[in-house]
């Protein structure tokens, strides 16, 4: 359907059809030809903006899926880089994808639910990429706190997001249509597929994320890119 090498239409719909992690278990052997994997356009400047090689000692990325951040993240480190996915079949993907991967830090690949994730200022940089559709409007402070209790102090949470598109835009009202649909399915369907768009852009980042003590420096290095309208965030643990 994206890709020669993509999941077919079946094949997508019978993961939609699933839970949310079993629906990543099936996706796994093919989820780096689809585009929810988060293309390297993204993930560079993301990296150059957390420093030079060898610049912190560990991060932590959250539902790392395939290991496309920790790729980028892992030259960074001196100590390790930690990635947290609940689907078994994404980490095993992200094991063979990241034996060949540049730096030297240790890579540390555990099943965790990054809403339950109970980390005590381990590490220096957080990031999550790709995900916030995972994460409900109400699990979001919840999401924030483990966040949070995971940095050390002015450790820095990294992500990407966008601002709130016009409420009469193309990309919002599909985002609604997609949102419905997928509530629909739910209410017919157990075990429900979570997974929404346009749930944690730029204002509700600033809104979560300031109410939990972090400070936001937003930049826009994409903005000579397909990419434009997204924004890099840096949110800095307050001591
Ligand atoms: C769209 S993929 C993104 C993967 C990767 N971050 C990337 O950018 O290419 C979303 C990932 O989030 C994981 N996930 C969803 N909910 C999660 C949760 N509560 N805790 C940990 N991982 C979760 C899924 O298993 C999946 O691997």
């Amino acid at each position: 359907m994206f890709h020669p090498d993509g999941p077919s239409f079946f094949e997508l719909a019978r993961q939609a059809l699933s839970s949310t992690t079993r629906g990543y278990d099936l996706l796994a052997p093919k989820f780096d030809h689809t585009p929810f994997r988060t293309p390297d356009e993204l993930l560079l400047p993301l990296a150059d903006a957390i420093g030079p090689a060898d610049s912190i000692g560990s991060a932590i990325d959250l539902c790392c899926g395939t290991g496309a951040v920790m790729r980028v993240l892992r030259p960074l480190c001196t100590d390790r880089v930690v990635g947290i996915d609940l689907s078994t079949g994404m980490l095993e993907e992200a094991a063979r994808r990241l034996e060949q991967a540049p730096g030297a830090a240790t890579v540390v690949l555990e099943v965790q639910d990054a809403l339950a994730m109970e980390y005590d200022q381990q590490f220096d940089v957080a990031t999550s990429c790709g995900a916030f559709g995972h994460v409900l409007h109400d699990d979001q402070d919840n999401f924030a706190e483990r966040v949070r209790n995971a940095l050390v102090a002015n450790g820095r949470f990294v992500f990407v997001t966008h601002p709130m598109p016009p409420l009469l835009s193309r990309a919002y009202l599909l985002s609604r249509a997609f949102n419905g649909a997928m509530h629909l399915r739910n209410a017919l369907i157990d075990p429900p597929f979570v997974m929404f768009y346009m749930t944690f852009p730029l204002e509700r980042a600033h809104e979560v994320l300031e109410r939990h003590g972090f400070e936001l420096d937003v930049r826009a290095p994409y903005a000579h890119t397909v990419y434009a309208p997204m924004r890099l965030v840096i949110a800095t643990k307050r001591a």
